[in-house]
């Protein structure tokens, strides 16, 4: 690979396409702090302490410029995927995952100096469910992890359809990534799992909201894995994957210590203070998350994913452990709304 390498002493040109969103806003703050020059691709119109700049996510358009010399892209174009699978939404989930990836190929290949790194958004559901006590019990990582799909969930029982559909989106995105070679950038697909953050908004706000509400308990039967990450280990580890420029190709985005729902949910009421939650059996979930018109999947598929590459290219967590990453959450969420 013609890969001249990455200076992280000197300040770096980031573009990130789609990083409007959660996670996208945290990195940009998080790498304008560090003195870095963030552009931001947008359907906006945002507004921002960063630059903003206009794309549809489609076509080529002046947007490439901004690409032009960078020295690092994060892709993170993609419909949220808390809705409900109808054909419409799925279309939806699918197109602006890969017709953003696929576009950006497009840019890439007419650019005189493409970014010499290209990261991709990319998913932790793309792995197998592995329920606690079950003879698939083991972590997923990046060398020895099973891809889901159509995997048995017991010895008489198969994955649901729109498990396999999310798998299917999962793989599909990864191979519009890898499809086409970028011999001059080096490329890195971020099968990211539950980045948790104290913002308004993501998923460690409605799962509080459950719990101070006293709804927080066991969820399902409690024996699925959460595979998470604190948003500060996220943001660190994309900078340590810039720095370190022998790693390419899929790299998981979880913490070490994944954990089953039922000690996940107790940690989380923990660290609020709640000493009780009413459990939601599955039969319960699949009614709630209905109303809520998102799909029991999101909670009930175990996730057990391990960062295998990080941990090997030696880098540390500040948060592996998930009551220490909740009682920071809390922290900071009660310090920003002054509870
Ligand atoms: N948050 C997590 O825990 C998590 C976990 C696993 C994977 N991921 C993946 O990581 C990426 C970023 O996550 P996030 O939580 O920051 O997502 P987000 O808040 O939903 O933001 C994603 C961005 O995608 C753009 N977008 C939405 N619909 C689009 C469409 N139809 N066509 C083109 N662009 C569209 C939007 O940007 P504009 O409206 O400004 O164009 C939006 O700001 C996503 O691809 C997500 O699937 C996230």
């Amino acid at each position: 690979m013609e890969n001249p390498g990455i200076q992280a002493v000197r300040p770096l040109r980031i573009v990130m396409p789609g990083g409007s969103g959660q996670i996208g806003r945290m990195l940009a703050q998080f790498f304008q702090e560090r003195g870095h020059y963030v552009t931001v691709l947008t359907r906006g119109p945002y507004t921002a302490p960063w630059q903003t700049v206009h794309w549809d996510g489609w076509q080529l358009g002046p947007w490439i410029e901004t690409l032009e010399g960078a020295d690092v892209c994060i892709h993170l174009s993609g419909r949220g995927i808390g809705c409900r699978y109808t054909a419409r939404n799925r279309c939806e989930l699918h197109d602006s995952r890969i017709g953003p990836t696929r576009v950006l190929h497009d840019a890439f290949a007419v650019l005189a100096h493409p970014p010499r790194l290209w990261m991709n958004a990319s998913t932790a559901a793309i792995y197998r469910h592995v329920p606690q006590g079950t003879e698939f019990d083991r972590p997923m990582d990046e060398a020895t992890g099973e891809l889901g799909g159509n995997e048995l969930l017991s010895p008489l029982r198969r994955a649901p359809a729109k498990w396999n559909w999310t798998v299917r989106l999962a793989k599909d995105w990864e191979a519009a990534f890898f499809r086409t070679e970028t011999p001059r950038t080096r490329k890195i697909a971020l099968r990211t799992s539950l980045v948790l953050s104290p913002s308004p908004g993501g998923v460690f706000g409605v799962l509080s909201n459950l719990v101070r509400a006293g709804l927080g308990g066991t969820q399902g039967n409690g024996r699925q894995y959460v595979s998470w990450i604190h948003e500060a280990d996220y943001a660190r580890a994309l900078e340590f994957l810039i720095e370190h420029e022998e790693i390419e190709g899929p790299v998981n985005l979880a913490a070490p210590n994944p954990l089953p729902n039922r000690e996940f949910m107790a940690a989380l009421r923990e660290a609020w203070d709640m000493p009780n939650g009413l459990p939601a059996p599955a039969p319960l979930m699949a009614i709630g998350m209905f109303f809520l018109r998102t799909e029991p999947e999101l909670v009930l598929k175990s996730r057990r994913v391990v960062p295998g590459r990080l941990l090997d290219a030696g880098f540390e967590f500040e948060f592996p452990d998930w009551p220490e990453a909740a009682a920071d959450l809390v922290r900071q969420w009660r310090a920003r709304a002054d509870l």
